[in-house]
């Protein structure tokens, strides 16, 4: 493919760009962006702003090799300290892993407080919060168990689980109990296997199957890049239902 016209377009499309004030005022803020994008961590900014990038093609637009996989979860890993200090923290780089055993996937950076309180207690729980409890998510994600107590710094409380070496937040209406099964150093994050030892929920998010239900455990996504949480949409159907238009 000749990518030599795009690029020239481009160039001239620049610079009528550049001479014009007030086109001016909108590309320092379209660079903005590009640059707040490319300093996320998430990753950098890949794919031309106009014209295709090396990986386009069937009208789609190359975002680069990125950990672009909406929507994430947003569990809180609580754990403790060498000290016996419950501390927890948000993680969305996160799921289940196994059916049997039962058992989660959560990958930490290594920097992170919480990392070293799994490697040294070999267990943690996954704490499943309700919306109401989305601004404690945000904090456990933005501040370090080094520097801060975050349960009272949250008025959330530790208990101690009776199965694993591991506290759970009372206030999170679904808590996994976990033991370390399997420890994967992948790169700049480790992938703690945690094998699930018990799930515990509040009765008051149990639907008539005595399961959770969707819309009273009420729990929320992560969107990478643009960084919000967002609540469940709308109910679609049940996978038999949907399945059944494709079959004869
Ligand atoms: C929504 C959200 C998701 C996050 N997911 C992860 C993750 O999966 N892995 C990770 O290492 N850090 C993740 N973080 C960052 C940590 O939660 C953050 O570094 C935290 O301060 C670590 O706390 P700690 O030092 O007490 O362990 C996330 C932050 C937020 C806000």
């Amino acid at each position: 493919m000749d990518r030599s016209k795009p690029a020239a377009a481009s160039a001239a499309a620049f610079y009528r760009r550049l001479t014009s004030t007030r086109s001016s005022l909108r590309l320092a803020a379209m660079l903005s962006a590009a640059f707040l994008l490319a300093a996320a961590p998430f990753g950098p900014a890949a794919g031309s702003p106009e014209g295709e990038g090396p990986g386009d093609g069937e009208g789609k637009r190359s975002l680069g090799a990125r950990t672009i996989a909406p929507p994430a979860p947003v569990w809180i890993i609580a754990a403790y300290d060498t000290a016996g200090k419950p501390n927890m923290m948000t993680a969305s780089w996160v799921g289940i892993a196994c059916s049997r055993p039962p058992s989660v996937a959560v990958s930490l950076r290594e920097a992170t407080y919480t990392f070293g309180c799994i490697t040294a207690g070999g267990a943690f729980t996954v704490n499943i919060p309700s919306t109401a409890l989305a601004a404690v998510a945000a904090y456990a994600g933005s501040v370090s168990g080094r520097d801060e107590d975050k349960f009272s710094a949250t008025s959330t409380t530790p208990v101690a689980s009776e199965l694993v070496n591991a506290p759970y937040v009372k206030e999170c209406p679904l808590v996994l109990e976990c033991r370390v099964s399997h420890t994967f150093e992948l790169g700049l994050h480790t992938m703690f296997i945690g094998e699930i030892v018990d799930v515990k929920a509040d009765a008051a998010v149990l639907g008539e199957n005595g399961l959770p239900d969707p819309e009273t455990l009420a729990p929320f996504v992560y969107w990478v890049g643009e960084g919000g949480f967002y609540g469940l949409g709308d109910r679609l159907g049940s996978v038999r239902e949907l399945a059944r238009q494709f079959m004869p």
